[in-house]
């Protein structure tokens, strides 16, 4: 039996799953990774735990499939940014996490270059990407920029992280999906910008070289695995999540809700005209060929309910949030806006805080849960409504089903909820892991185990969601929303 390994290193976890020839799971692992927050804004991780979690959940998910894979996919949480000795592979920091704000004031004196920086990028200027995040590691210390500048040191996302070290320091490589997201590559001339890398004090020296995402990233060696194999596939998250929901074809739209909500549409070969606070980022094509994709990219979505859950201490677990949902008829006018890391798509306010609004006497644990759900839909419909307006014209974003996983897309309260908000219908696989699905689909192409990518989905399935009598109240509630939105960004601003 041949087989894929695909890992997916997430934000909050390590999910490894080993997939077969026809699509199903043979074997699963999971690790949870610890998340440090040493002050407020700031989010870090241990980059030697993250790959103590891939080593052990690779390992697990091979011993319940009972053999080797013959090749790897590599999927991972984007943006976060590690630098490293070349020597010895030695971090020399924690992992900065995507979610970290703490270059919110560089970002803030950037304001006049952000019309420069969008047209070579895609991006919007925010502490969300990995550039001023490798900029302030550089900034700390004169001795670390001149061992960067001797080329000592590396840097990469976690995806190169990952393949660094698992080619025991062979392979120093990213792919596009990835360097889209870090402000430093021209999404047009598909290169790392000199531009932009002078911009930001960034050695050309520390960066990864881009390889296709659909090819050769060296082989594993069997220290870290227990197995030799290739690295065949390699994509950020939400772009193999993308591809594992068929989304190779262009004017395909997903949304993944994980620890935030990322909606990503692919347009093709010609790249979108953006704006409304949408990303133009590369996603893969039928071959992992790079393709345009435009992204509204939600920060926080089920790590509110997890708050809830950790913070709070209201919830004893995640799921419970269903059943409390479903225990009201309404949150009572309460609004949850889960700004626990700044806003982003479509408002991009880094110093927007968590918000909540209408609470009574009367107001519980639902309420709160139940606000919390909603939120992830409300928000979803905000980003649909700016993705409809950026793509005027091609008449494919209105009425096409929206194709949702995640591991909140278990929540069937939350895909119908979903699916009333946006009066449209929603589907949902019958496996919601599609970013480590997309992982194995690239690597498994590559590997001539699927001939093409519609042969790696054949047997896919999905349940579907239309809206259903909750249609009315649920978009009535989006007026609320919206006004609790704007008391969050006033707030942020200081012109309440
Ligand atoms: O851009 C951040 C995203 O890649 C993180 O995804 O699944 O770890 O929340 P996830």
């Amino acid at each position: 039996m041949t087989t894929i390994l695909a890992i997916d290193q997430g934000t909050t976890g390590t999910t490894c799953l080993v997939v077969d020839a026809a699509g199903r799971v043979r074997g699963r692992g999971y690790r949870e990774l610890a998340q440090s927050y040493p002050a407020p804004g700031l989010v870090e991780h241990d980059p030697l735990e993250i790959l103590a979690t891939v080593r052990a959940a690779a390992r697990e998910a091979i011993a319940a499939a009972g053999a080797p894979p013959a090749a790897i996919g590599i999927t991972n949480q984007r943006e976060t940014v590690v630098l490293w000795e070349r020597d010895t592979g030695r971090p020399m920091h924690p992992a900065l996490v995507w979610q970290d704000r703490r270059t919110a004031a560089r970002c803030a004196e950037l304001a006049s270059r952000a019309a420069f920086i969008g047209e070579r990028t895609g991006l919007v200027v925010d502490p969300y990407f990995s550039a001023t995040k490798l900029e302030w590691l550089l900034s700390r210390d004169d001795a670390l920029r001149a061992r960067a500048e001797r080329g000592e040191l590396a840097a990469g996302t976690i995806d190169t992280w990952l393949i660094w070290q698992l080619t025991g320091g062979r392979v120093h490589a990213t792919e596009p999906t990835n360097a889209s997201r870090t402000m430093l590559y021209d999404l047009e001339r598909r290169a790392w910008s000199d531009e932009l890398c002078a911009l930001f004090g960034v050695p050309r020296g520390i960066l990864p070289e881009v390889r296709p995402s659909l090819g050769d990233f060296g082989t594993a060696v069997p220290d870290v695995l227990g197995f030799a194999a290739p690295i065949l596939g390699v994509a950020g998250d939400q772009q193999a999540a993308l591809f594992g929901q068929g989304g190779w074809e262009t004017g395909v739209a997903k949304n993944t809700y994980g620890t935030g909500a990322f909606l990503l549409r692919n347009c093709g070969g010609v790249r979108p005209a953006g704006g409304g606070g949408l990303l133009t980022t590369i996603a893969c094509g039928p071959t992992g060929e790079p393709v345009y994709a435009l992204e509204a990219s939600i920060f926080i979505a089920g790590a509110a309910v997890q708050w809830l859950r950790d913070g709070l201490g209201i919830l004893d677990s995640a799921g419970e949030s269903e059943a409390l949902a479903r225990s009201v008829a309404s949150t009572d006018g309460v609004y949850f806006v889960p700004a626990l890391t700044g806003l982003g798509a479509p408002d991009w306010e880094p110093a927007a805080r968590g918000t909540i609004v209408g609470l009574t006497r009367g107001t519980t644990r639902a309420h709160l849960a139940r606000a919390a759900l909603e939120a992830m839909a409300y928000a979803t419909a905000d980003v649909l409504d700016a993705m409809r307006a950026a793509a005027a014209g091609d008449g494919a974003v209105d009425g096409a089903p929206l194709r949702v996983d995640g591991g909140a897309t278990t929540n069937e309260w939350l895909v119908q909820f979903q699916a009333d908000v946006l009066g449209a219908v929603v589907e949902r696989p019958a496996q919601v892991e599609s970013t480590g699905m997309g992982a194995a689909g690239l690597a498994g192409i590559a590997a001539g185990i699927w001939p093409d990518a519609p042969a790696f989905l054949a047997s896919r399935r999905f349940a579907r969601f239309a809206p259903g009598e909750g249609r009315a109240a649920a978009q009535a509630g989006r007026a609320g929303w919206r006004r609790a939105v704007r008391a969050a960004l006033a707030w942020a601003r200081d012109d309440a």
